[in-house]
């Protein structure tokens, strides 16, 4: 008889979001009266802007035109858009990366989770910890983690690579030998991020030891500080070890349009073979191209007026993470991140573990947010909270957390 993927077996009964979706789905049909605040997972609240509605109807009006019909898109993404994220996003910062090293895709998070597939089947991975679960959740019903620990919520064959106050959310350097290494700059969840010289550690490690860093980046429009770097790319040396993901969920609000980019150096050689080449044979067969109706739309993103309004878009995310982030400090919590990204990562109160806290603010404060052990073992103790929501929320998810 045929059998199921037994990988899929070992993984927890459904994905972090969905857990805490059912959770918040039957506190409120048993309250139907409360007011719940969501700021669990990190969607976007905001409307697309003009320029992009502008984009799309033109898109639209093009495809019900014979002469203008797109029938499937290049399975790599149409040159314009390939050519247009080279040059403002890689070539203006000084990267040396070319249109063709650039893979148009639905979005970061399918990325991230299928990138795997080009690398061996025993191929070590290390994740910080806590990290975004689809890097290692893929990697599990790939079958490359070995064995799950209930008492740790650890896979015996990861690397984790804390990052918790103590260190001041700065993976360090483990002591075996990673294959593959994620990283998440600006970082989910934490909100935290690593300087250029932080990055070039692990550019020049990963160099040294054979390794891929596999780059999300998909937080990038949020960055505020100068030495943070943009991409791994600005780091010499990164074209021959790092793959970098980038998104336009959360710079542009497609979460519901779905539109992303993985960037694939040819100089990234493993054991001689090219894993351009094999991505690109990867994304050829197993993917039919982004809509043409949505790369359109990406192009306003690089348009002036696109840019503005963007930019207006993230500084209005950014004020609900200080409202978010000060009042907490008012109320006497330890909190990170929400500077160079959307992200407030607060240290629970003593005695508490995140599920706990996560119960406690929603029966009290009427307030969702996300656990900290669900991102990994060493989240525990802390609890994320978004700043994707709208800003009369988040003040007053404030307000109540503050009197409680
Ligand atoms: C999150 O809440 O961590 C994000 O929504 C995850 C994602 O971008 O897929």
């Amino acid at each position: 008889m045929v059998k199921l993927n037994e990988n899929y077996l070992k993984l927890p009964g459904s994905y972090l979001f969905s857990t805490i979706g059912k959770k918040v789905a039957a506190y409120s049909e048993a309250h139907p009266d409360v007011k719940v605040i969501r700021l669990g997972i990190g969607d976007v609240t905001q409307p697309l802007v003009p320029a992009i509605i502008k984009a799309l109807h033109e898109a639209v009006e093009e495809m019900g035109n014979a002469e203008t019909f797109h029938g499937y898109a290049p399975d790599l993404g149409y040159a314009f858009l390939r050519e247009t994220i080279a040059q403002k996003d890689y070539q203006a910062r000084g990267c040396a990366i070319d249109a063709d090293e650039i893979f148009i895709s639905d979005g970061a998070k399918s990325d991230c989770g299928n990138i795997q597939e080009i690398f061996s089947a025993d191929a070590r991975i290390a994740v910080c910890d806590p990290v975004y679960p689809v890097y290692v959740d893929s990697n599990v019903m790939a079958g490359r983690t070995g064995v799950y620990d209930e008492k740790t919520g650890t896979w015996s064959h990861v690397i984790y690579m804390p990052c918790t106050a103590e260190n001041g959310f700065v993976p360090q350097l483990s002591e075996e030998t990673p294959d593959l290494i994620y990283l998440c700059v600006p970082n989910n969840p934490t909100g935290t991020a690593l300087t250029r010289d932080q990055l070039k550690v692990w550019v020049d490690y990963a160099n040294s030891a054979g390794a891929v860093i596999l780059y999300d980046a998909a937080y990038e429009a949020y960055i505020a500080q100068d030495d943070v770097p943009h991409s791994i790319y600005e780091i010499p040396g990164a074209r021959t070890c790092a793959i970098e993901f980038r998104s336009f969920s959360k710079n542009a609000g497609f979460t519901g349009v779905r539109l992303g980019f993985t960037v694939v150096p040819k100089d990234l050689k493993c054991g001689g073979a090219s894993a351009h080449s094999l991505w690109a044979r990867r994304h050829g067969t197993k993917f039919n191209g982004a809509p043409y109706i949505v790369q359109k739309a990406a192009m306003a993103v690089y348009s002036e007026e696109g840019k503005a309004q963007l930019k207006e878009q993230v500084a209005y995310y950014m004020r609900n993470a200080k409202v978010i982030f000060d009042g907490l400090k008012e109320a006497g919590y330890e909190v990170y991140g929400g500077i160079n990204a959307p992200y407030i990562w607060l240290k629970v109160p003593e005695g508490m573990t995140s599920w706990d806290f996560f119960d406690y603010l929603l029966e009290k404060a009427h307030v969702v947010g996300t656990p900290g052990s669900g991102f990994g073992p060493s989240g525990e103790g802390y609890f994320r909270l978004t700043a994707f929501g709208n800003y009369e929320n988040a003040a007053e998810a404030i307000d109540r957390i503050r009197n409680l």
